[in-house]
């Protein structure tokens, strides 16, 4: 306190003057009246916080300076009343967050009060917590084929969780619309085919939350239903594939195939609502309908094919001819399905010293050396096999 050492020092000085006593009265009235008429200044350790739900945090407000006696409360920002898992201090200086709820967010004024006034200074609680979803309709849903259907799903969380859209049994992300907090599935006219179980998932860091509704689209006596065996598959170059629709409906509906934006592949055929894929190659990856009709209408279900393919390597330059201290660099490249991972060496040997073979299938040497001379081989491999391909290097002086 600067003001009262400063008049304490001023009283002493009249006081070895010894002059009269009125000066002396004066300045101790000042004195009194200088503490006295100092509202308290107060700050909060931590001025903010941030915490998971379910931990626990406390806040102190300290006095800064100001005239004693000084009471100390503390108010939430908006007024309301302390929630029942905050509770202060017997002198009013701590507030403690016990097991910290969502709501408890917000901000919380200490407001220290004296005879001359009050002061207040401010704490700021985060909370973060799991997300928490719910569906707009709640459902189960039974529409009719052609009705417009909207699900809205709303998510709490802190951090913001990330929305996506699911259907039960696959992994395969929906297409919807996302604004901020809600996420929005929706069909201009829902199919038959659209009945099922739908996942609305919510992430943040503090969690995953998972909301369903069971939509059920209910059909026209007789119309046609399709449904495929598989609806994701992956196969390997080269074998033959068949793809199963079924399809119910009265009178038996007709069951064609095709291949989305494309013709089906060269060697197909169909027998009785199966599709047979022989030989099958990278190109023929895709999406498959398979279409029932009858006079009642049509019905569309979906298989989505990926063709993986072996690797096969080949070296750039496959030959090379260098003097010693010229650089040596060869590619290895590789068609196939990705990852593809190189390896290189020399015989049995491994790789000289001063040979650096690159993630990307590079071999490099900065200098050759005459002893540097050898077939080097490159193997290429992803998940379904490897291949082979060789350079040949000459190092003559
Ligand atoms: C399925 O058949 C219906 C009726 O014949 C047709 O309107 C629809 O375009 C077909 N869908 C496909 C994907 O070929």
């Amino acid at each position: 306190m600067p003001q009262w050492t400063q008049i304490v020092r001023k009283s002493s000085r009249n006081k070895e003057k010894g002059t009269m006593a009125s000066p002396v009265a004066l300045i101790l009235c000042l004195f009194i009246y200088s503490v006295a008429g100092q509202a308290p200044v107060v700050t909060v350790v931590p001025r903010s916080s941030i915490v998971r739900h379910g931990e626990s945090v406390s806040f102190r407000c300290q006095v800064e300076s100001g005239a004693q006696p000084i009471q100390m409360e503390w108010r939430r920002a908006n007024n309301q009343a302390l929630p029942d898992n905050i509770k202060t201090g017997p002198d009013g200086s701590v507030l403690t967050v016990a097991n910290a709820r969502p709501g408890n967010q917000g901000q919380y004024r200490c407001v220290a009060t004296n005879s001359a006034g009050r002061g207040t200074a401010t704490a700021v609680l985060n909370v973060k917590f799991a997300p928490r979803v719910r569906l707009i309709p709640e459902g189960p849903l039974h529409v009719r084929v052609g009705e417009h259907v909207t699900v809205e799903c709303r998510a709490t969380g802190r951090p913001w969780p990330a929305l996506m859209w699911t259907r039960q049994g696959s992994t395969l992300q929906l297409v919807t619309t996302a604004t901020n907090d809600v996420n929005v599935i929706q069909w201009a006219s829902v199919r038959p085919e659209d009945s099922g179980v739908y996942v609305c998932q919510a992430e943040n860091t503090e969690g995953v939350t998972e909301a369903k509704i069971e939509i059920s689209v209910e059909m026209e006596p007789g119309a046609p239903l399709a449904s495929v065996s598989t609806t994701e598959m992956t196969v390997v170059e080269g074998r033959t594939v068949t793809l199963e629709c079924q399809a119910t409906g009265s009178p038996p509906p007709e069951i064609t195939w095709s291949k989305l934006r494309a013709p089906l592949p060269w060697k197909h055929i169909v027998v009785g609502g199966v599709l047979t894929l022989t030989e099958v190659g990278r190109q023929d990856s895709g999406q498959y309908i398979c279409n029932a009709t009858n006079l009642h209408g049509f019905s569309e279900a979906y298989t989505q094919m990926e063709v993986e393919t072996p690797p096969y390597a080949t070296c750039l330059p496959d030959q090379v001819r260098l003097r010693p201290g010229d650089a040596l660099q060869v590619q290895c490249l590789a068609h196939g399905t990705h990852p593809i991972h190189f390896t290189w060496s020399r015989g049995s040997r491994g790789l000289p010293a001063g040979a650096e073979a690159t993630r990307d299938g590079r071999l490099l040497i900065a200098h050759v050396k005459l002893s540097d001379s050898g077939t080097y081989k490159c193997v290429a491999t992803n998940h379904i096999s490897s291949s082979e391909a060789q350079a040949k290097v000459v190092v003559k002086a």
